[in-house]
């Protein structure tokens, strides 16, 4: 017997990222009857995988995959073998925003996408389940279903919209208690069963009242709805403090007052110098395409308007910088506390950091960067600058010498350093910007910075009337 026929179920996932290793990490220690297989183009991702050094900074990912790993769990580069063996296969390749041709800026790049659908097609030699795990237009699985049956195993694929709501840095809270698992298939008995076949799958530690199914077209637009309604709770509050900031109300006191009323919620509501991350302003410009392209104005208007907010809080803080800062930051040095798009993450993909460091360096300011997971990255993204800033993994030794501090990812150790010990090393006057209102403003005020946060009154030594 080979061992392959151990396995109740073989399932491949297409894409070794952010998604496809967790999502299918998790699977597979939740699921040891079935083998899981996540393959990938990329053959560094999947050494990366296969080694001690995980391609990727998640917290308790890696226990789940020193569990599974080589029992149920396997990551090759063989995306081919792994089509023929699989019953069922996840598709989690990347659908970043078109860079060129129609849509450019705004419409979803599926090449990517399209690809693996003729790979699939090509290879399969039996009936496949197709899941779409990518975030996706509506309609794409329309198109996968046409792509697929233009072979000669026309009717034997199934084609589900399963899209992933995992945040980065939770990922694995997530997906092991997620609050609910989505699942859209067409309404005629082959779908039915298919979709029951992923039922199935989940049912081994999801509850059943949190798997919800619904048609393939709900399922897809509920995606981009999600992420949408997300940063528009974001851009709502950030566009709040701008206007706290001229009144001096308290953003935060705002933010818990409105959200302490049950029908709103207080999640979502941390004033920012903006969102960052691979999907927010990717999905919601996909839905303003969706609506432009279905004549629908007025609606991508309405939703173009979180990104323009978004883009518009980032400019805010530099333009804060710069202000505070007498207007001049040539020859400065400014230390950026953090580069992540958000804590717990290596991530840096549409990092607010990213606008802030070329902004910094565009006034001619010496830029030093720390951030305790996401140097690496950093120094990728400024490819074209790195030669103008230092990257520097000691927080101390970043700020020594600073005129200022500008905070942009909430890594909690970052409350927690010795502010007596950073400002004896800085020069003065000393700024603390703090892009995400998670230091103790009063306080390093007293012991003698200037402080400027996201929604609150500035607490500055120049003024006589708060000094
Ligand atoms: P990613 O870039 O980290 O991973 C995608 C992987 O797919 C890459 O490793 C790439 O090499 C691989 N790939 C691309 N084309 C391939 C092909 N033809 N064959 C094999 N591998 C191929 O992206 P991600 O962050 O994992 O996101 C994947 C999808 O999931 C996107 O649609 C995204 O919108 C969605 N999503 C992401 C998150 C998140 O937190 N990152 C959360 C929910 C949904
Ligand atoms: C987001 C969604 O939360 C996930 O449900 C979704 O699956 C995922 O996008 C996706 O489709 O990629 P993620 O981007 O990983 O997850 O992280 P979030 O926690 O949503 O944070 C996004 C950005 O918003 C970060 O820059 C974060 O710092 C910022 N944010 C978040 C705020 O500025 N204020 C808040 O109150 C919350």
């Amino acid at each position: 017997m080979s061992v392959n026929s151990d396995f109740e179920k073989r399932i491949l996932c297409i894409g070794a990222g952010y998604v496809g290793g967790p999502t299918m990490a998790v699977i597979a220690q939740r699921c040891p009857q079935y083998k899981v297989t996540v393959v990938d183009i990329n053959p560094d991702r999947i050494n990366r995988w296969n080694s001690d050094i995980p391609p990727i900074y998640e917290p308790g990912l890696w226990e789940v995959v020193a569990e599974a790993r080589g029992r149920n769990l396997f990551f090759s580069a063989d995306v081919e073998a792994g089509i023929r063996e699989a019953e069922i296969i996840f598709v989690s390749v990347n659908t970043p925003t078109k860079t060129y041709g129609a849509g450019k800026g705004m419409a979803a790049d599926l090449q990517y996408w399209e690809k693996t659908a003729r790979q699939i097609r090509d290879c399969a030699e039996s009936p496949k389940i197709i899941v779409e795990k990518s975030t996706l237009p509506v309609k794409t699985a329309q198109a996968m279903k046409r792509i697929l049956t233009a072979g000669e195993l026309a009717d034997r694929f199934e084609v589900l919209s399963n899209p992933e709501f995992l945040a980065e840095g939770t990922a694995i809270s997530d997906l092991t208690d997620p609050d609910r698992v989505l699942i859209g298939s067409d309404e005629t008995p082959a779908g039915r069963q298919a979709r029951q076949t992923l039922v199935d799958i989940y049912a081994n530690w999801v509850p059943a009242e949190k798997i919800l199914t619904t048609n393939i077209w709900s399922s897809e637009l509920s995606k981009l709805v999600a992420n949408a309604f997300l940063a528009q709770r974001i851009s709502s509050i950030n566009a709040i403090s701008a206007l706290c900031e001229k009144t001096d109300a308290d953003v935060a006191e705002v933010a818990r007052a409105v959200g302490m009323d049950n029908r709103l919620g207080p999640k979502f509501l941390n004033a920012s110098v903006g969102f960052g991350g691979s999907c927010f302003q990717k999905d919601i410009l996909n839905l303003v395409y969706l609506c432009q392209y279905y004549g629908l104005h007025e609606v991508a208007d309405y939703w173009k308007g979180v990104v323009d907010i978004n883009n518009y809080q980032k400019d805010r803080f530099v333009t804060t910088m710069l202000t505070a800062m007498f207007n001049t930051l040539a020859g400065k040095k400014i230390c950026l506390l953090g580069f992540a798009f958000k804590a717990d993450t290596g991530d840096t993909r549409e990092s607010p950091g990213i606008v802030v460091a070329r902004r910094l360096v565009e006034e001619r300011a010496e830029l030093v960067i720390t951030d305790p997971q996401a140097l690496e990255n950093a120094q990728k993204d400024l490819a074209d600058i790195a030669d103008q800033i230092r990257f520097e993994p000691n927080p101390y030794a970043a700020m020594e010498g600073c005129d200022a501090a500008a905070l942009l990812t909430e890594w909690q150790e970052y409350a927690a350093l010795d502010f007596e010990r950073v400002l004896s090393g800085m020069t003065r006057p000393a700024f603390l910007f703090d892009g995400r209102n998670i230091l103790d403003h009063q306080r390093l005020w007293k012991m003698g910075f200037n402080v400027f946060s996201i929604g609150r009154p500035a607490l500055t030594h120049f003024d006589p009337a708060r000094s």
